[in-house]
């Protein structure tokens, strides 16, 4: 289910605490990352996917894409997911990001917990959404998940995504079929609510699954507990109208949520995960990553050929291919933040 995350809209929601929109030249040395209409020096806005380079203060303000690591991330020290305000650029000293504000993403008892409590200005479920810092391109991913899907509504995801051009592979469950988990993918944010297929299992709140996605250049395979679910052959998207195979194949981070399905006011979405979600002033939802282990196949060498690949794919974002090349660290720390412009985003996808 694809409700994308938007800076612009979070910041129209608080105008009042914004400052006007700025154009795209006004990107400052201070303030050099541009995204969304707004300029800033912090990961928010600097980290490759979310920065666009071509509206930056200059070609090499954005940060460079992270290359891809193969590691296993456990959870058990505090720094192996932050808050995207206190990142600096360094994806060896933080594998995840949080990106909502507040964060109510944690480390705790051996795993990455992702909460979601109810907002009474918004009348529904506020939740988190952590990136992993490295980037993603071929290889095999698998998380060891404990779902939030003990009520209505809840949504609890383990997704790779591209928010440059908008490719997604997924693992999704929702509230309302606890022993059910879903598989999805998205190529160039094309919706298209036939690619969605369920899979039924135990409880997945009740206790850790494995949940794998293994991606190459010609097919993705799907697996819980190390049994197949799903194959889907890049040879089986071909679009003869076209000559284009509609299969995910640019370069992006892993990422998990939790949000609210059941009162996000959409009706498909709030059908699809069961409605109304139950609140009470007190009520907290968790999904809690025991791990994750990345296996990277493809080029780990971001900066140079699968980069390119993927602009030509999509000129029309505007993401140069040489975006951060000056600056493989973050030369807009957070902490010094110059110009702190708008609020982290408040909606999930
Ligand atoms: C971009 O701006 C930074 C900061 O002023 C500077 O160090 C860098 O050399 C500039 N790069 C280009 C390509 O102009
Ligand atoms: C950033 O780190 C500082 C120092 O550890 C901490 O006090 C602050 O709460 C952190 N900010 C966020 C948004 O987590
Ligand atoms: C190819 O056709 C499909 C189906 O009409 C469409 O969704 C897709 O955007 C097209 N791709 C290109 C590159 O035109
Ligand atoms: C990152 O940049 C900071 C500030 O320029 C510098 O002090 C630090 O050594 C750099 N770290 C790495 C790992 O390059």
């Amino acid at each position: 289910m694809r409700v994308t995350a938007s800076v612009a809209a979070t910041a129209a929601a608080a105008m009042m605490a914004v400052p006007a929109v700025l154009a795209a030249s006004q990107c400052n040395e201070w303030s050099p990352c541009y995204r969304e209409g707004y300029c800033n020096s912090n990961a928010m806005f600097c980290m490759w996917g979310l920065c666009d380079s071509s509206l930056s203060y200059n070609s090499t303000s954005c940060w460079q894409p992270e290359s891809c690591l193969s590691q296993t991330v456990d959870f058990t020290s505090s720094s192996d997911a932050i808050s995207i305000d206190n990142y600096s650029g360094n994806p060896a000293n933080n594998a995840f990001v949080s990106v909502f504000d507040p964060d109510y993403s944690s480390v705790a008892n051996g795993n990455l917990v992702l909460s979601m409590k109810y907002d009474s200005t918004q009348g529904k479920g506020f939740g988190a959404t952590v990136d992993a810092t490295h980037t993603f391109l071929y290889g095999k991913a698998t998380a060891r998940v404990k779902t939030a899907s003990v009520a209505n509504g809840v949504v609890s995801s383990f997704i790779f995504r591209s928010d440059v051009t908008g490719d997604e592979i997924d693992f999704e469950w929702v509230g309302k079929a606890p022993t059910q988990v879903q598989t999805n993918y998205y190529y160039r944010d094309v919706l298209n609510y036939q690619l969605m297929i369920p899979y039924t299992m135990a409880d997945t709140s009740a206790d850790y699954h494995d949940y794998t996605f293994d991606w190459s250049a010609d097919q993705i395979v799907w697996s819980v507990d190390g049994t197949v679910i799903r194959t889907l052959n890049r040879a089986d998207t071909y679009n003869a109208a076209n000559g284009t195979y509609a299969f995910p194949d640019t370069m992006g981070r892993v990422a998990f949520s939790i949000w609210d399905g059941g009162n996000s006011g959409a009706e498909g979405t709030e059908e699809w995960a069961g409605t109304p979600t139950p609140w009470t002033a007190s009520t907290v939802y968790s999904m809690y990553v025991e791990s994750i282990t990345i296996e990277c196949s493809g080029s780990t060498d971001t900066s140079s050929s699968s980069v390119d690949d993927q602009t030509s794919a999509t000129d029309t974002d505007g993401y140069s291919s040489d975006a951060g090349s000056g600056s493989s660290n973050g030369s807009g720390n957070g902490a010094s933040s110059q110009q702190k412009c708008i609020p982290r985003p408040t909606a999930a996808y």
